[in-house]
């Protein structure tokens, strides 16, 4: 008889707590028009809550260089120090302009994998992207026209490609891709930032996204690949270089300036986790909410291994945690 496994420890119950602090002390900003005051805030108190999460983490994907980023800075060490071994990845807001603005669909983010897994972006500000959720995983092909990709998907969805909406960051680049997936007989939910839920909705049933392409931050596109990794979804990306010198860079830095990076280039290993938790309320998730002296979040919490995906729902004591903890929530 095969031994079985106990079930092993699930990172992102404890993670989840670091995207909640983040998404409530930026949503206190929400709406104030200043987005580097929100992601301060946010900052702030993933890093304070970080602290005491039982790992030994280091920071892959972060706010940027120590210089620019006294907290969450690409090489900090994260977590309490012992075991396990873990790659980070933070995004304290997706979103920022969104979180200013009040507009829909600001998360707060992370992701975890074991130590050497997590692709490092180096200095490849974009990644051309292509994201689907289980249904697709394995059929779409960052390098085929879009037509043929939407075609493929529909097929494995069982609809026709006319009840397919695909998710597109609203950018000049865009311009020829959006002509090309309309022309294909698809629809368009054109997003003004925020491509980490924009692409995590077309992996959740039932929210109406079904494929997101186009050009957005590299940074996020790892930290999706964790997310698409722990739901069965799938993610191709192609760096997309804005100059020759930044090409030069990618190459410089050891990497193929034109690879295609699949789910397991950028996150190679299922041993990875992933939590986010709603600012403003999106497709993917509600925002924080404020009720009765208590404030409320929704979570989405992974762990690649299991593949199990958890929505979180909170009711928080803004009273008992400025008791506990320095943090600004209310
Ligand atoms: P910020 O929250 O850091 O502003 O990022 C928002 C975002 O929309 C990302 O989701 C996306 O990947 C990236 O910016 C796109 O970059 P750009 O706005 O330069 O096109």
């Amino acid at each position: 008889m095969s031994e079985r496994l106990a079930p092993e420890r699930n990172l992102a119950l404890e993670l989840v707590r670091t995207t909640e602090a983040a998404a409530m002390a930026g949503a206190r900003l929400m709406g104030r028009g200043d987005k580097i005051a929100a992601d301060q805030a946010a900052v702030d108190a993933m890093r304070h809550v970080l602290n005491g999460v039982e790992m030994n983490g280091v920071v892959v994907i972060g706010e940027g260089e120590k210089d620019e980023a006294p907290m969450l800075y690409n090489g900090e060490e994260v977590g309490n120090g012992d075991p396990p071994h873990c790659d980070i990845a933070v995004d304290p807001i997706d979103g920022t302009t969104l979180t200013a603005e009040g507009r829909a669909g600001a998360i707060a983010v992370i992701a975890a994998s074991e130590r050497g897994s997590m692709f490092n972006p180096g200095s490849a500000v974009y990644m051309e992207k292509i994201a689907v959720g289980p249904s697709g995983a394995g059929i779409v092909d960052i390098r085929l026209p879009v037509k043929r990709n939407l075609t493929a998907l529909a097929k494995a969805k069982q609809v026709s490609v006319s009840n397919l909406t695909a998710v597109v960051l609203d950018r000049a680049r865009h311009a020829k891709l959006i002509g090309e997936i309309r022309d294909a007989g698809a629809r368009i939910r054109l997003i003004s930032d925020g491509d980490v839920a924009g692409a995590i909705a077309c992996a959740w049933p039932d929210s109406g996204v079904d494929i997101l392409f186009g050009v957005g931050g590299t940074p996020e596109g790892v930290i999706t690949a964790a997310a698409l990794k722990c739901m069965g979804g799938d993610l191709q990306g192609r760096l997309w270089h804005r100059t020759d010198d930044e090409r030069q860079a990618t190459i410089d830095e050891g990497k193929d300036p034109d690879a295609i990076l699949g789910l397991d280039d950028l996150i190679s290993t299922e041993n990875c986790f992933f939590s986010a938790t709603g600012i403003t309320t999106g497709d993917l998730l509600k925002g924080v909410g404020y009720s009765h002296g208590g404030i409320t979040t929704q979570s989405l919490v992974m762990r690649g291994r299991s593949g199990t995906v958890r929505v979180i729902e909170a009711r928080h004591q803004p009273e008992k945690l400025k008791k506990i903890a320095p943090i600004g929530y209310m």
